[in-house]
């Protein structure tokens, strides 16, 4: 239905220069129109402020069959969230619970907790539940305002529970109207039975996963935990080729825990993505510069399991691409809520308002390789977007912890209303 909404207090477009992930000062320009107007069927037909809309109007240039006014409220783009671990089964309250009284998260993994706790709850999980527990907090996500998501596996580590998390994907996203955008990861960790014999494991993905993988056209992306007690840059690189040769593109767990050159090697191979990066060296950094590797930033998991933060300032400084996401997922970052990720970005990331939305919108959408559907508002894309019940955008960084969004529409239709 044809639909004008004005007299919008803060219409967040985020528009203009938007062929290529934004760096630097492009960064703070989020392109915002005070008492603004958009019209829009599935796609967005025209932006613009009210008194512009109302000349139209009395020409007939616009002839919209449903007119709202929103007074008092914000309008963006909604979160393009580009790191989720949402597919998953059980919970790690009691990791939580040690760590708040000292343990860290590695401790936790060495005593078989960590990722390998919710592989063993995956593995005796049926498709339903996992799809129900899903589903459950993707609703979550999106009352919070995420209008595109991308979500890994990881929690299998064989060929058929891997299969099977991947298999979730696609069926939720028959089930909702976002963008879901599925990545491979079965090189999280190593699964018990190949505890000893890693490389072995490594065969497994190469020669049994990716292949079945790409033909059963379940994932877009290839993920590795490139870091110390992980996956190694040799493993990687291995896994990384094949998964090139099998049509899917690269992006990457980098330098987390420490600096193991992840961030060079993403730059190096082509990354389209390297998220984290709590220890990124300068090499590394200029590496993915030159190769237009985009740096994911996930304050959250930092909070969380409470580790210093990325160097986001100085990666800003280098004009570096940067996006910012949540990492949900049940371990290390147990929040599905944007909302505080951004909240976080300002704290302790030291970014400012307009580069976290930036971030989490446009360019969040550019690592997804979806940025000419969702991000920004602008003629001819998606006309979907989230309405915050505030009357500047600042007010969501401000009145931090609460759910401002009131609503989400997807495609030109309301989806969610709070
Ligand atoms: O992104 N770093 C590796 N993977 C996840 C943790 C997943 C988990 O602990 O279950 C992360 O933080
Ligand atoms: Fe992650």
């Amino acid at each position: 239905m044809k639909t004008l909404i004005k007299d919008i207090s803060s219409l967040v477009t985020i528009a203009g220069n938007n062929e290529k992930p934004r760096r630097g000062k492009e960064l703070d320009n989020i392109n915002e129109i005070q008492n603004g107007a958009i019209f829009f069927d599935e796609k967005i037909l025209w932006v613009g402020s009210t008194q512009e809309a109302e000349i139209k109007l009395h020409n007939g240039e616009i002839s919209p069959e449903q007119t709202i006014s929103l007074k008092g409220k914000t309008v963006f783009p909604g979160f393009v969230d580009s790191h989720t671990h949402l597919v998953f089964a059980g919970d790690r309250a009691n990791e939580f619970a040690l760590r708040v009284r000292g343990a860290t998260y590695q401790e936790i993994a060495e005593r078989g907790g960590g990722i390998i706790a919710t592989v063993k709850a995956v593995r005796k999980a049926s498709e339903d539940e996992l799809f129900e527990n899903a589903s459950k907090h993707l609703w979550s996500a999106i009352r919070h305002g995420t209008v595109a998501i991308e979500i890994k596996s990881g929690y299998g580590l064989d060929v058929e529970n891997e299969l099977k998390l991947l298999r979730v994907n696609k069926k939720l996203s028959g089930a909702f109207p976002i963008h879901i955008v599925p990545t491979f990861l079965g090189a999280h960790d190593f699964p018990p039975e190949y505890k000893n014999k890693p490389d072995d494991y490594v065969e497994i993905i190469c020669k049994e996963m990716i292949p079945k993988v790409a033909e059963l056209n379940l994932a877009k992306y290839c993920d590795c935990f490139v870091d110390k007690g992980y996956y190694t840059i040799q493993q990687a690189e291995k896994i990384f080729r094949t998964a090139q040769d099998y049509g899917l593109k690269i992006r990457m767990h980098a330098d987390e825990l420490a600096d193991v050159g992840a961030g060079r090697f993403a730059g190096e191979i082509g990354a389209i993505s390297a998220d984290h990066l709590l220890f990124v060296s300068d090499e590394s950094l200029e590496k993915m510069k030159n190769a237009g590797t985009i740096a994911t930033l996930l304050p959250g998991t930092s909070y969380f399991i409470r580790m210093p933060y990325a160097p986001a300032k100085k990666i800003v400084e280098k004009e570096i691409p940067i996006a910012l996401a949540s990492d949900f997922n049940p371990g290390s970052c147990f929040t599905e809520n944007m909302q505080i990720i951004l909240s976080l970005a300002v704290t302790n990331l030291g970014l400012n308002c307009e580069q976290a939305l930036v971030a989490s919108t446009i360019n969040g959408a550019h690592s997804l390789e979806i940025s000419s559907l969702v991000g920004s508002l602008e003629v001819g894309k998606e006309a979907t977007f989230a309405i915050l019940d505030c009357s500047s955008y600042v007010e969501m960084f401000y009145h931090y912890g609460i759910n401002h969004v009131k609503e989400v529409w997807v495609k030109g239709k309301k989806f969610i209303e709070n």
